[in-house]
């Protein structure tokens, strides 16, 4: 009879961390640190993005248009702001339901987030813990299901990164327009102020966020099996490369541009409530 030899892989050593209970762990590094960081920077940014997207006032001041609020389909009864495309809400609206521009258009960018890959990754450790970090025992038993049932709703990824795709000609239509200020007579002029650079740098990293995402990058190089078989071979294989090199640090632009679109509505919403002053570099 032959004898079994007993291995251990690391992979065994990993699965055995896992079954010793809710964060027990042989790692003696801070693991905790990065868990602990997403839940707090994504708490704070969905209770203060809820917050705005339900205020409905002080998102615009002069041609700055805050980026939770582009674009404006509406403006509200009343509040002219010049940036709405369809001008005043309906009188159809319902009454019992409360209006805001934000509400109408945030679910395309939110929803783009929240089927990110890299963001279910974060999620997944830091909220759900199962399991927090590599080699950490985790919340739940260790039964690993795969995105399934309710979970399939991830798949809308590719989808919502249409839309986001499209609101991102819409943010840079946005910071040209925060290039022409008022002036005297009525008219416009260029002109460049802290605000514009703020909303130029926001769409920036939106920009390097919606070009580095993974459907994207198989938008642009996928479904061929050679780059060579397809007449735009030589350019899609090019971008490909382009969109590759933004994807390596998609992680890196999920967070810059959180920080930076919540920071653009911010800067707008001081400005308009004169608790800012926004500087005229030009
Ligand atoms: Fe993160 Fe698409 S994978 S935005």
């Amino acid at each position: 009879m032959r004898a079994v030899r007993e291995t251990h892989s690391p992979m065994t050593t990993a699965s055995a961390a896992h079954t010793q209970g809710f964060a027990a762990t042989q790692r003696r590094d801070r693991w905790w640190i990065q868990p602990l960081f997403t839940v707090v920077a994504l708490s704070a940014f969905v209770v203060y993005s809820t917050w705005a997207a339900f205020q409905g006032t002080h998102y615009s001041f002069g041609p700055y248009l805050s980026p939770f609020y582009s674009p404006e389909l509406f403006h509200a009864a009343g509040v002219e702001t010049g940036h709405a495309w369809l001008g005043e809400v309906p009188s159809a609206w319902p009454w019992w339901l409360p209006f805001s521009p934000a509400l109408l258009i945030l679910w395309a960018p939110g929803g783009f987030r929240f089927t990110c890959y890299y963001y279910r990754k974060a999620y997944y450790r830091s909220f759900v813990q199962h399991p927090a970090a590599c080699a950490v025992g985790e919340s739940g038993s260790h039964a690993y299901k795969g995105e399934t049932k309710l979970l399939l709703i991830q798949n809308l990824h590719r989808f919502f990164m249409y839309l986001a795709l499209a609101f991102l000609f819409v943010l840079w239509h946005d910071v040209w327009k925060a290039l022409w200020f008022e002036n005297e007579t009525g008219g416009t002029q260029f002109g460049i102020g802290v605000g514009t650079l703020v909303l130029f740098a926001n769409t920036t990293f939106l920009s390097g966020y919606t070009l580095s995402c993974h459907s994207f990058r198989h938008l642009v190089g996928g479904g061929l099996s050679c780059f060579s078989e397809c007449p735009t071979g030589r350019a899609r294989h090019g971008a490909w490369k382009g969109v590759s090199a933004l994807n390596a640090h998609h992680q890196g632009w999920a967070w810059v541009s959180l920080f930076g679109v919540g920071f653009a509505d911010v800067y707008v919403r001081l400005c308009s409530m004169g608790l800012w002053t926004d500087l005229r570099l030009l």
